[in-house]
């Protein structure tokens, strides 16, 4: 059976162009960057390039790019990093109820040092305002973390007026932009953030790596200690190959993404108007400023999310319910409550997210598969299908 992989939030496959990047760094030029004979130098020169390339993707300086082992490393640092710095300033953070676990447990960690944390509550699309935002700031806060995309639901978010508003009170602004780089223009000045978190699988580049942007006036405090590598801002050999297939991917999506974003955003809607067509099918997120090939919806009348997944999967086709950590997890996923959907709901949460490599022809199988599928969801009794 062909399969149809249709879970590019989760992960995406590696491209050409990065494979390429990354494969003589195994074997022909697999030197260690901080050695000074040749093949140290050689790798020193594919790590300087890449970190040129990322920042040109960014918008950023290439001083202002720290490679990490991914999106959860960045964001942990980010909050960890950026807090510690700003010790003497207070002990207050403000994020969202939606951000991903990669913040959110970084927050709980904050929260068991002490330091108090506000979660803002999203309306029914995923959408936080400035106004809301800057409510919530106090003298005593020192970090402001709302992610650029969000990974369940497929919203975008204002990052650059969320960010204005938290500088206008001289408070650091983070973004989780695992979602979003590689999918959307992201330029750091543009925006004006000062802390940007990205991961290199979700843009067609290697799992393991990623980067964070922080601004160069920024000094945040290292969280990983060692060698003293990244100008021992963050320790430990760097991963040459994840970093250099990273650059090419980030590069190639740069390079494409107007084609891709016109493209995808087509399949896309095809996907959500065919969806809708279905009795009891919901769109979640926003309907107009979401990520261009991610279609979430709830469905209602069935058991457990995991079984209309399992359905699908019997159809060779790869979805998944919301985040992929959660995908094993009974529990209501925790961006679909804080969106005010209530347990009923969360129990039909899918995720359908397309990358530039699904054909016209698989969005049309996907199409034809839902009701089929979703049929036999809701006929579902033996909950033990797993
Ligand atoms: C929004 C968001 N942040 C962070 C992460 C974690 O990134 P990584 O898998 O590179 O650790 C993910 C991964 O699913 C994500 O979707």
């Amino acid at each position: 059976m062909q399969r149809i992989y249709a879970d590019n939030s989760a992960t995406t496959p590696v491209s050409e162009r990065a494979l390429s990047a990354m494969l003589p760094h195994f074997r022909e030029s697999f030197g260690n960057p901080s050695a000074i004979y040749s093949y140290g130098q050689e790798a020193k020169k594919t790590l300087e390039g890449a970190r040129r390339a990322v920042a040109k993707a960014l918008g950023a300086l290439g001083t202002e790019i720290y490679f990490t082992s991914g999106g959860t490393e960045a964001d942990n640092w980010a909050i960890f990093g950026a807090c510690e710095s700003k010790r003497a300033k207070g002990r207050h953070i403000i994020s969202t109820e939606i951000e991903h676990s990669a913040v959110l447990r970084s927050l709980d960690k904050m929260r068991n040092r002490g330091y108090e944390i506000t979660l803002l509550r999203p309306d029914k699309n995923g959408q936080i305002t400035p106004a809301q935002l800057e409510a919530a700031i106090r003298k005593d806060t020192v970090l402001v973390s709302v992610m650029t995309a969000n990974n369940v639901v497929g919203t975008v978010l204002p990052i650059k007026e969320l960010c204005a508003a938290a500088h206008k009170h001289r408070v650091i602004f983070h973004t989780d932009a695992v979602q979003a780089a590689g999918h959307i223009p992201i330029n750091v000045r543009e925006l004006g953030v000062d802390l940007l978190s990205i991961s290199a699988h979700k843009f067609h580049g290697p799992k393991g790596a990623g980067a964070l942007f922080a601004k160069l006036a920024l000094k945040i405090e290292p969280q990983i200690v060692g060698g003293g590598q990244e100008k021992g801002y963050r320790s430990g050999t760097e991963n040459i190959p994840g970093i250099a297939g990273m650059a090419a991917a980030l590069t190639e999506c740069a390079e494409n993404m107007e084609s891709n974003t016109a493209r995808l955003t087509a399949l896309r809607d095809t996907l959500i108007q065919n969806a809708l067509k279905i009795p009891g099918v919901h769109l979640t997120g926003d309907a107009v400023d979401r990520l261009p090939g991610h279609a979430s919806f709830v469905v209602e009348g069935g058991r457990d999310s995991a079984h209309l997944i399992k359905l699908l999967d019997e159809e060779g086709i790869c979805a998944s319910s919301g985040s992929a950590c959660a995908a094993s997890s009974k529990e209501a996923p925790h961006v679909l409550t804080a969106l005010g959907y209530d347990a009923g709901a969360s129990r039909g949460a899918l995720r359908i997210t397309l990358s530039h490599l699904n054909t016209e022809e698989e969005v049309i199988s996907v199409c034809e598969a839902l009701p089929r599928v979703i049929e036999r969801f809701r006929r579902m009794k033996d909950p033990k299908i797993l």
